[in-house]
């Protein structure tokens, strides 16, 4: 059964993926005799530039996950990864044929399963990808869900994101997946590193997230950050600092109904405002 596809943003070109493929929840076969060696031999490449540029920039709680998940040298089977995080936190990857809809999307977090797309970038798409990717998905987001901590936020971020579709408050939430899952800083030992798996599939902004004076860095701070905007296509005018998962999951636990409604109306602040909330 096919489903319709996703576009990402205001754009109009036609999705990457073949969502022929997906079921009803979204999730597709990996097709893993259908990667060529090109494929295998450019995953190798991309893991290897961006493991090299990990650290002093990257947490060192994802650096130390990455290494335990392997796969480094070709595209790994699904299921070899889920032996191992299965084990570990409940979590499995489920194979998606690019992005989905929120709706399903929540749903399989909210069960414990991370979409990863399963199709690789093109050779000329090294540097930058516009839409996420195996590389992006895989190697950005799968090494936390390792970490017992990160791996439940993702859960329960997935419920909190069925809850807010029906309380109609999920351009909110999406911006704190936003600054956390995709683009999250973390201050480790006193010294500023990433989590976001934007920025650590990213050569550049990898380097330009926790070094450049040019962005903002505030505290992770609920109201503040659910108003803030963000840029889909250059790297983030802001970035919200947390001080540990631990704190991440406590400051996220409580009911947002009533924040949702304090927050509806008020209007929201640009990705480079410096106001507070
Ligand atoms: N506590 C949130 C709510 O009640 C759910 C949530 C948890 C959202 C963790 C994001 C992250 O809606
Ligand atoms: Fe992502």
């Amino acid at each position: 059964m096919g489903q319709p596809p996703v576009i990402y943003g205001q754009s109009s070109r036609p999705p990457r993926g073949d969502y022929a493929r997906a079921g009803a929840d979204y999730t597709c076969t990996q097709n893993y005799a259908a990667y060529t060696e090109a494929e295998h031999a450019l995953y190798q490449r991309l893991y290897a530039r961006q493991e090299a540029l990990l650290p002093g920039r990257a947490s060192q709680q994802f650096i130390t996950m990455l290494a335990q998940l392997g796969a480094r040298e070709r595209i790994p089977r699904f299921a070899d990864i889920n032996a191992h995080l299965q084990a570990a936190t409940g979590w499995q990857i489920v194979g998606v044929p690019g992005l989905i809809p929120e709706e399903p999307f929540f749903a399989l977090l909210a069960q414990r399963k991370f979409p990863v797309t399963d199709w690789l970038r093109r050779p000329e798409e090294f540097d930058y990808i516009v839409e996420p990717d195996l590389f992006h998905d895989l190697f950005g987001h799968v090494p936390l869900l390792l970490h017992p901590v990160f791996a439940d936020y993702v859960q329960r971020y997935g419920e909190g994101g069925l809850k807010a579709m029906r309380l109609g408050a999920g351009e909110m939430l999406a911006r704190l997946y936003w600054y956390t899952i995709e683009f999250g800083l973390i201050r480790e030992d006193g010294a500023l590193r990433a989590y976001g798996a934007g920025i650590l599939s990213s050569p550049g902004e990898l380097e330009y997230s926790v070094s450049s004076p040019a962005p903002q860095r505030r505290p992770l701070e609920l109201a503040r950050t659910m108003r803030t905007r963000y840029q889909i296509d250059s790297y983030q005018r802001t970035y919200f600092v947390i001080d540990s998962f631990e704190q991440l999951f406590t400051l996220t636990a409580p009911d947002f109904t009533p924040l949702y409604a304090q927050l509806r109306g008020l209007p929201a602040f640009s990705a480079d405002a410096t106001d507070a909330a």
